[in-house]
């Protein structure tokens, strides 16, 4: 992935106007089977979906809220699988047609600061991201364990973050900077995404 050629080179995403303005989960949904073939990677978008939508909750934010937030996290990559070369600008594109909710838009076009150039600013932009390598790196992990995520804990996680050559794309940097600019302990957002983390598409 060239870090150049995916910067967005724009800070403004959709139209204030569409405040709020959101699909449904079906319909969603069916944007993500038509748009991503790699079971893998629907699984990570399904994950990330359901982090974003449960801390939203956690935080007692309404409904029509955590909805925002969840779709955010299930349709981050949405284009990754078919145009790499193209993400995240496609799908912002398609959600901005489709007059969707600007802060919904931002968060996925901040999701990796080092490639779109896009600077994580609200909460749920700075949630997206904080989630998004974490989820992945997490999941990897349980996949090795031989009793999955049963009795993970966060030691274990850390220790893999220190082993390099485990899940090595998954960036280091990225999670202690997404860590930081959250301001949330790396071990915080590690409990809850072992807590949290969905294992199979539900
Ligand atoms: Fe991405
Ligand atoms: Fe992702």
């Amino acid at each position: 992935m060239n870090q150049e050629t995916l910067n967005l080179n724009r800070s403004s995403f959709g139209n204030p106007q569409n405040e709020g303005k959101a699909i449904s989960k079906e319909e969603a949904l069916t944007l993500l089977d038509e748009w991503v073939k790699n079971e893998k990677l629907k699984v990570h978008m399904l994950q990330v979906g359901h982090l974003m939508k449960t801390y939203a909750h956690s935080k007692n934010y309404p409904d029509e809220v955590q909805h925002l937030w969840y779709l955010a996290g299930l349709l981050h990559d949405a284009d990754w699988d078919q145009w790499p070369d193209q993400h995240c600008k496609k799908i912002i594109e398609e959600l901005e047609s489709r007059n969707l909710d600007p802060g919904m838009i931002r968060a996925i076009a901040s999701h990796g600061p080092r490639y779109f150039g896009v600077e994580p600013e609200s909460e749920m932009d700075k949630m997206l991201y904080a989630f998004d390598e974490l989820s992945g790196f997490v999941h990897a992990y349980s996949l090795m364990r031989p009793t999955g995520y049963a009795g993970m804990e966060v030691k274990g996680v850390k220790k893999r973050l220190k082993d390099k050559t485990f899940a090595a794309q998954v960036s280091r940097e990225d999670i202690q900077d997404a860590s930081q600019r959250a301001g949330i302990p790396v071990e915080d957002l590690i409990q809850f995404v072992i807590t949290h983390q969905i294992t199979a598409l539900e």
